[in-house]
């Protein structure tokens, strides 16, 4: 059984080990070993629900709440296809309402997927860090998928 709550400040090392163990696994990301303060900077000053499977944390989403942005979502490895990234996209959802926007990197080819299998929508693209990104709206998920 999956739980989402807000994550306690205590919990920042299992977010950044989550974090850093979900980016590994992409395969698109060569500067995977960010310290942890600059982990601490990159989800500064934002809401940040964590996804219990019991008592494993095995992911997290964090939110720009002023603007409604899901900046960061990250699932561990080994509980990845198993649904939790849609809840932690729905309890998003229901925290700050519909609609929001993230943006997703076009070499990370598994989260672009996951992201359309979910009904986001592409709404704009730029050029980042790691090339081309896209910015996807998230205006409701189709819970019976
Ligand atoms: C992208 C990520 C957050 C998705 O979380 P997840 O828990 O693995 O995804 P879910 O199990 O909730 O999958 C939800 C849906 O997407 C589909 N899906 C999940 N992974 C997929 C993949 N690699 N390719 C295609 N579809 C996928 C599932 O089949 C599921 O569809 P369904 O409900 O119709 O069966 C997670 O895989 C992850 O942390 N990846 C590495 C880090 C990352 O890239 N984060 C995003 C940065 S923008």
């Amino acid at each position: 059984m999956v739980e989402i709550t807000l994550a306690e400040s205590e919990f920042i090392e299992d977010l950044c080990s989550i974090y850093h163990a979900a980016r590994l696994e992409t395969s698109c990301y060569p500067d995977v070993n960010q310290s942890m303060s600059d982990f601490i900077k990159l989800v500064e000053n934002e809401v940040i629900y964590i996804a219990f499977d019991g008592k494993i944390k095995a992911g997290f989403a964090s939110v720009c709440a002023p603007d409604k942005f899901i900046h960061h979502l990250y699932v561990l490895p080994k509980y990845q296809g198993q649904g939790i990234g849609r809840k932690l996209l729905e309890h998003c959802l229901d925290n700050h309402g519909s609609p929001m926007t993230l943006k997703c990197d076009a070499c990370n080819l598994r989260a672009t997927q996951f992201y359309k299998t979910c009904g986001l929508v592409v709404i704009s693209e730029g050029v980042g860090d790691y090339g081309v990104w896209n910015e996807f709206n998230l205006k409701s998920l189709d819970r019976n998928a």
